[in-house]
Protein backbone atom coordinates (compact mmCIF):
# COMPACT_ATOMS: atom_id res chain seq x y z
CA UNK A 1 0.00 0.00 0.00
CA UNK A 2 1.42 3.26 -0.68
CA UNK A 3 1.89 5.87 1.83
CA UNK A 4 -1.14 8.44 0.41
CA UNK A 5 -3.52 4.97 0.59
CA UNK A 6 -2.20 4.42 3.80
CA UNK A 7 -3.29 7.90 4.69
CA UNK A 8 -6.26 7.63 3.42
CA UNK A 9 -6.98 4.58 4.98
CA UNK A 10 -5.92 5.89 8.74
CA UNK A 11 -8.40 9.14 7.46
CA UNK A 12 -11.22 6.68 6.81
CA UNK A 13 -10.98 4.49 10.12
CA UNK A 14 -11.17 7.74 12.11
CA UNK A 15 -14.61 8.77 10.36
CA UNK A 16 -15.82 5.90 11.54
CA UNK A 17 -15.81 7.96 15.25
CA UNK A 18 -16.98 11.30 13.66
CA UNK A 19 -19.61 12.27 16.40
CA UNK A 20 -21.97 14.75 13.47
CA UNK A 21 -25.67 13.79 15.06
CA UNK A 22 -26.90 17.04 13.76
CA UNK A 23 -25.03 17.28 10.28
CA UNK A 24 -25.23 13.81 9.89
CA UNK A 25 -21.81 14.57 7.78
CA UNK A 26 -19.12 12.55 8.74
CA UNK A 27 -15.59 13.24 8.08
CA UNK A 28 -12.31 11.73 8.77
CA UNK A 29 -8.83 13.17 8.40
CA UNK A 30 -5.09 11.73 8.93
CA UNK A 31 -2.38 13.59 9.60
CA UNK A 32 1.37 12.50 8.71
CA UNK A 33 4.18 13.78 10.55
CA UNK A 34 7.62 13.80 8.69
CA UNK A 35 9.12 11.48 11.30
CA UNK A 36 6.27 9.05 10.22
CA UNK A 37 3.96 9.40 12.93
CA UNK A 38 -0.19 9.72 11.54
CA UNK A 39 -2.31 11.16 13.69
CA UNK A 40 -6.73 10.46 12.86
CA UNK A 41 -8.67 12.90 13.53
CA UNK A 42 -12.92 12.85 12.97
CA UNK A 43 -15.06 15.81 13.47
CA UNK A 44 -17.09 16.49 16.29
CA UNK A 45 -20.53 18.74 16.46
CA UNK A 46 -22.56 19.72 20.14
CA UNK A 47 -25.94 21.19 20.89
CA UNK A 48 -23.99 24.85 20.20
CA UNK A 49 -23.10 23.96 16.57
CA UNK A 50 -20.80 26.67 16.53
CA UNK A 51 -17.96 25.05 18.84
CA UNK A 52 -18.01 22.18 16.75
CA UNK A 53 -14.71 21.36 15.29
CA UNK A 54 -13.81 19.80 12.30
CA UNK A 55 -11.75 16.37 11.43
CA UNK A 56 -8.72 18.11 10.42
CA UNK A 57 -8.22 20.57 13.39
CA UNK A 58 -8.78 17.14 15.64
CA UNK A 59 -6.00 15.40 14.20
CA UNK A 60 -3.96 18.96 14.07
CA UNK A 61 -4.59 19.26 17.87
CA UNK A 62 -3.72 15.42 18.86
CA UNK A 63 -0.79 15.95 17.19
CA UNK A 64 0.68 19.10 18.87
CA UNK A 65 -0.77 18.32 21.85
CA UNK A 66 1.55 14.67 21.64
CA UNK A 67 4.33 16.59 20.92
CA UNK A 68 5.06 16.28 17.46
CA UNK A 69 5.90 19.00 14.95
CA UNK A 70 6.62 19.57 11.26
CA UNK A 71 3.90 17.51 8.87
CA UNK A 72 4.20 16.75 5.12
CA UNK A 73 0.86 15.67 4.40
CA UNK A 74 -3.39 15.41 5.49
CA UNK A 75 -5.82 13.48 4.64
CA UNK A 76 -9.58 14.08 4.25
CA UNK A 77 -12.11 11.70 3.83
CA UNK A 78 -15.94 12.27 3.20
CA UNK A 79 -18.89 9.69 2.24
CA UNK A 80 -19.77 11.72 -1.19
CA UNK A 81 -19.76 11.78 -4.58
CA UNK A 82 -17.33 14.71 -4.79
CA UNK A 83 -14.48 15.77 -2.75
CA UNK A 84 -14.69 17.84 0.75
CA UNK A 85 -12.14 20.56 0.97
CA UNK A 86 -10.81 21.63 4.19
CA UNK A 87 -13.30 24.75 5.26
CA UNK A 88 -11.61 28.18 5.61
CA UNK A 89 -9.92 27.97 9.58
CA UNK A 90 -9.07 24.39 8.69
CA UNK A 91 -6.77 26.19 5.76
CA UNK A 92 -5.64 28.60 8.20
CA UNK A 93 -4.14 25.90 10.92
CA UNK A 94 -3.02 23.82 8.16
CA UNK A 95 -0.67 26.26 7.04
CA UNK A 96 -0.13 27.25 10.11
CA UNK A 97 1.34 24.12 11.37
CA UNK A 98 1.68 22.44 8.28
CA UNK A 99 3.25 24.74 5.86
CA UNK A 100 2.64 24.26 1.96
CA UNK A 101 1.70 20.55 2.58
CA UNK A 102 -0.15 17.75 0.34
CA UNK A 103 -3.71 18.04 1.02
CA UNK A 104 -5.21 14.61 0.11
CA UNK A 105 -9.15 14.25 -0.71
CA UNK A 106 -10.95 11.02 -0.85
CA UNK A 107 -13.96 9.57 -0.79
CA UNK A 108 -15.44 6.47 0.08
CA UNK A 109 -15.94 5.12 -3.75
CA UNK A 110 -11.70 5.94 -4.31
CA UNK A 111 -12.22 8.88 -5.92
CA UNK A 112 -8.55 10.91 -4.80
CA UNK A 113 -7.13 14.39 -5.56
CA UNK A 114 -4.08 15.60 -4.12
CA UNK A 115 -3.65 19.48 -3.69
CA UNK A 116 -1.22 21.37 -2.16
CA UNK A 117 -2.05 23.91 0.54
CA UNK A 118 -0.60 26.67 -1.48
CA UNK A 119 -3.21 26.30 -4.08
CA UNK A 120 -5.69 26.26 -1.34
CA UNK A 121 -4.78 29.11 0.38
CA UNK A 122 -2.86 31.81 -1.70
CA UNK A 123 -1.73 34.47 0.17
CA UNK A 124 -1.65 32.99 3.48
CA UNK A 125 -1.18 34.92 6.87
CA UNK A 126 1.30 34.01 9.17
CA UNK A 127 4.13 34.57 11.47
CA UNK A 128 6.13 35.95 8.59
CA UNK A 129 3.81 38.89 8.82
CA UNK A 130 3.58 40.16 12.48
N1 LIG B 1 -16.32 19.34 8.49
C1 LIG B 1 -15.10 18.79 8.72
O1 LIG B 1 -14.91 18.09 9.72
N2 LIG B 1 -14.12 19.00 7.82
C2 LIG B 1 -14.27 19.64 6.63
O2 LIG B 1 -13.32 19.71 5.85
C3 LIG B 1 -15.57 20.23 6.29
C4 LIG B 1 -16.58 20.22 7.37
C5 LIG B 1 -17.41 19.03 9.42
C6 LIG B 1 -17.86 20.13 10.32
C7 LIG B 1 -19.28 19.69 10.64
O3 LIG B 1 -19.26 18.74 11.68
C8 LIG B 1 -19.73 18.97 9.39
O4 LIG B 1 -18.56 18.64 8.67
C9 LIG B 1 -20.64 19.78 8.50
O5 LIG B 1 -20.09 21.01 8.19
Amino acid sequence: MSAKDALIATARAARENAHAPYSNFRVGAALRAKSGRVFGGCNVENATYGLTVCAERVAIWKAISEGERGFDAIAVVTDTDGLTPPCGACRQLIWEFCGDAEVVMANLKGKVQVYKMRELLPSPFDSSHL
